[in-house]
């Protein structure tokens, strides 16, 4: 079993809080990924975790152990960092053999595990190679293999994709998702990358400025982002925020900006009776805006009628830039729906698809 738990974990350095209180629990074999910008203190809290820095205060629990106090060998965990950081003079073998050799595993074991390992990732052809000898991928594939074959309980991965080429990240991903299923063991994986952060975790952390933002299932993250930061951070292009005001009508409430007027369905209520007059931020995502033309449509779906400004063709998708009365919205469209720049176009959308943030504070309504 290793779960790992963490208690008010906080790191000052001099003059920066990088990680601020943070308490996280990671079930015993779990893929989590911790995503936030640049900066947000991820790789602090992953060197803390493996024991390669010391905790300020707060603590940390592996399987049931506290470790704040245990030396980064004694954790049975081992990290893949960005930089493979692979021994340039040894060949792959005796790179994954290594820390086996260190720690005198018997010759016969070594050499059993370093074998199934390279079988499992792919390198067995590859194992009499040095490091320079090998393409990127196949680097990070020995940077995998030299922690897969301490059979740790916890893997530690800080953005160990990030050298590489797009083609090959995707491929990566999905390998990894694969090993982690094989391994069954628990991983922590780190990345900035939002869309690796969706496709690979059975739960995202959400980090800012030290700080846990949100922590679920990526569906979870993306439908109900706990503020406007996790909302827009989650999600690509970013989601439409519309910095505007409540307004009451006899029939109920109206979201307005500027000549734009937006009618709020009941499950608002709450938030608008508290908010009447008052700033908050509207949030939609791209995909959730639908494009027609002027004609019916369906009684739940808001419609507004805007004026197209810029359209990027991505191939299967368009982003479409719309002058919405004077505010401006991106829409993703299917590319096969056509439509030029100065066209007038309507926009339409479900007032469930709406997101409500506080103003001052960025949290959801
Ligand atoms: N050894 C250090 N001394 C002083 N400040 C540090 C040190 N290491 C990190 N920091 C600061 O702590 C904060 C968090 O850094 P950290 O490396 O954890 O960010 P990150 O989320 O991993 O960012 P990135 O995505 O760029 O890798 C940053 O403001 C950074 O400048
Ligand atoms: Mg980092």
């Amino acid at each position: 079993m290793a779960r790992v738990l963490l208690q008010s974990l906080t790191k000052r350095f001099t003059d920066v809080l990088a990680v601020d209180a943070v308490d996280l629990e990671v079930q015993d074999k779990e893929l989590l990924v911790l995503v936030g910008p640049s900066g947000c203190g991820k790789s602090t809290l992953l060197r803390m975790i493996a024991g390669l820095e010391d905790a300020t205060s707060g603590q940390i629990t592996i399987g049931g152990r506290l470790v704040n106090r245990v030396a980064s060998k004694d954790r049975n965990i081992a990290m893949v960092f960005q930089n493979y950081a692979l021994y340039p003079h040894m060949n792959v073998y005796r790179n994954m053999a290594f820390s086996l050799q260190m720690r005198k595993v018997p010759r016969e074991e070594c050499d059993r595990r370093v074998r199934i390992t390279a079988q499992i990732l792919g390198i067995e052809d590859l194992l009499l190679r040095r490091p320079a000898q090998l393409s990127g991928g196949q680097r990070q594939r020995v940077a995998l293999g030299r922690a897969i074959v301490r059979d740790p309980e916890v893997f530690l991965l800080d953005e160990p994709l990030s050298n590489l080429d797009a083609r090959l990240r995707v491929t990566m991903r999905s390998e990894l998702v694969k090993l982690h299923r094989h391994l069954r063991a628990t991983m922590i994986y780190v990345t900035h990358d939002q869309v690796e952060a969706m496709t690979m975790g059975d739960r995202l952390v959400v980090m800012r400025d030290g700080r846990i933002q949100q922590v679920d299932t990526p569906r979870v993250v993306y439908e109900t982002p706990a503020n406007r930061f996790v909302g827009e951070f989650i999600g690509s292009p970013p989601m439409n925020i519309l910095e505007g005001q409540i307004v009451q009508l006899q029939t109920g409430w109206e979201f307005v900006v500027g000549r734009l007027h937006i009618q709020l369905a009941n499950e608002f209520q709450e938030a608008c009776q508290q908010r009447v007059n008052q700033p908050v931020h509207l949030g939609i995502r791209p995909e959730d805006l639908h494009l027609s033309k002027p004609g019916d449509s369906a009684p739940t779906e808001v419609r507004l009628s805007c004026e197209v400004s810029v359209v990027q063709l991505l191939g299967s998708d368009s982003l479409v830039e719309l002058d919405c009365q004077g505010t401006a919205v991106m829409a993703r469209v299917d590319a096969r729906r056509a439509c030029r720049m100065g066209e007038m176009i309507d926009v339409s959308f479900s007032v469930e698809r709406l997101h409500l943030f506080d103003a001052a504070t960025g949290q959801r309504l």
